[in-house]
């Protein structure tokens, strides 16, 4: 079973750039590693157009929570016909934390819940490392300011940031072992000699 890789975190944090640095890293060290992101497929699309383009607060957090696992369920299931449990290294770009950090703690609902849902849509492909890129709201709002093509969820949105935030915090803090908590205002040599260095002990000889 290929060992999963997250990355997560807040809008703007960086987990796109450092996912898929982290695939290439693999990969040029001769290991294979598949690289994904969530929300996905058609439920994602769905998500991204009807959800996304919308404040977090129009749809009520159950839908919402049964529109990303479901859209997990297919994400799994396209990993599972990819044979990416095969590879060595499956990295992915958001997963079951991101569910937990905004349903579950932004938006209010029970955490025991979002925790059986997760390992039910998750399957074998539960993490073994997560790199939570942590950043404070305001530096969030500004990056994310300056780049384009972001979604309604990523502006104006200050306490739900800020809610987002800690639940990820909280998350990282229960689980010591499997989260690794990264400042993302470090340089990227720093936070990519950080990853490299954690890395190494999933690598199997
Ligand atoms: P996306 O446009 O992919 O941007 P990002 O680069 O921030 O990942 O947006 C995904 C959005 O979906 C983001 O605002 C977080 C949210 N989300 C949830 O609320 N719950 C989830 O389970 C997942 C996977 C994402």
């Amino acid at each position: 079973m290929a060992r999963v890789v997250t990355f997560e975190g807040v809008e703007g944090a960086g987990k796109t750039t450092y996912a898929h640095w982290a695939a290439y890293e693999l990969f040029s060290q001769g290991h294979e590693a598949f690289l994904s992101q969530e929300p996905f497929g058609a439920v994602g699309g769905f998500i991204r157009t009807h959800l996304l383009a919308g404040s977090p607060h129009c749809i009520p957090p159950l839908s919402q929570l049964f529109l990303f696992e479901a859209s997990r369920v297919e994400h799994v299931r396209f990993l599972r016909s990819r044979r990416a449990d095969e590879a060595d290294f499956v990295v992915l770009d958001r997963f079951v934390d991101s569910t937990l950090a905004y349903q579950g703690y932004a938006l209010g609902l029970d955490i025991g819940l979002i925790e059986s849902l997760n390992r039910m849509s998750s399957a074998e492909f539960w993490p073994c490392k997560t790199f939570l890129l942590d950043l404070d709201p305001k530096s969030a709002a500004e990056r994310v300011r300056l780049r384009s093509g972001g979604n309604a969820w990523d502006t104006g949105q200050d306490a739900f940031f800020k809610a987002v935030r800690e639940g990820f915090l909280r998350i990282a803090e229960n689980n010591p072992e499997r989260v690794t908590v990264i400042n993302a205002l470090e340089s990227q040599e720093v936070i990519r000699e950080r990853v490299r260095r954690e890395l190494q002990s999933y690598v199997r000889p």
